[in-house]
């Protein structure tokens, strides 16, 4: 299997729907800055992640700067200025799985997949990210994609596990 590199972003076929929703989340809450960060995760809910085009249109219906709305969605991890992909993939990057080989996992897996770390391949199917400790560190190095979690999981193994997606 192989996937090719992600190309710029474009933006979803009901764009515009997706900013109406956004404006009435705006209103309802009556553009406050207080609610801020409430707004974004509901932006992000409904648009699937904050790219550019979505945080300037927020910092207009809201008046506030686009440098402003920039530093909390940047701040706070759990915001995404990319798209993610169909499935995630969570490479376990905890003390276990760090000592017996989640980093050339993770290696493995940008190499196959064709992205780094935080990107989504250009089919949309994956998106590669990191996560402290997954729970299963008896069997390090662990990796989860979606809510299925893989154990001993070596870089020969990534082809065979991936093509069940
Ligand atoms: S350190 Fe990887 S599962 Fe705990």
């Amino acid at each position: 299997m192989t996937l090719t590199k992600k190309t710029p972003q474009k933006l979803p076929d009901d764009h515009k729907q997706k900013l109406e929703k956004i404006a009435e989340i705006i209103a309802a809450n009556e553009a406050k800055e207080s609610n801020l960060i409430m707004i974004l995760h509901a932006a992000q809910g409904i648009y699937g992640y904050l790219p550019f085009v979505v945080q300037s249109f927020i910092a207009d219906k809201m008046r506030i700067s686009v440098s402003k709305i920039s530093g909390v969605v940047t701040f706070y991890s759990f915001f995404s200025t990319e798209p993610k992909g169909k499935h995630t993939i969570m490479v376990c990057m905890g003390t276990a799985c760090y000592v017996r080989g989640g980093k050339k996992l993770v290696e493995g897996l940008k190499k196959h997949l064709n992205v780094d770390v935080a990107e989504t391949t250009e089919d949309g199917k994956f998106t590669l990210s990191q996560a402290r400790c997954i729970g299963a560190c008896g069997l390090a190095p662990a990796m989860m994609i979606d809510n299925t979690v893989y154990k001993a999981v070596t870089p020969n193994k990534i082809e065979s596990i991936l093509s069940k997606y």
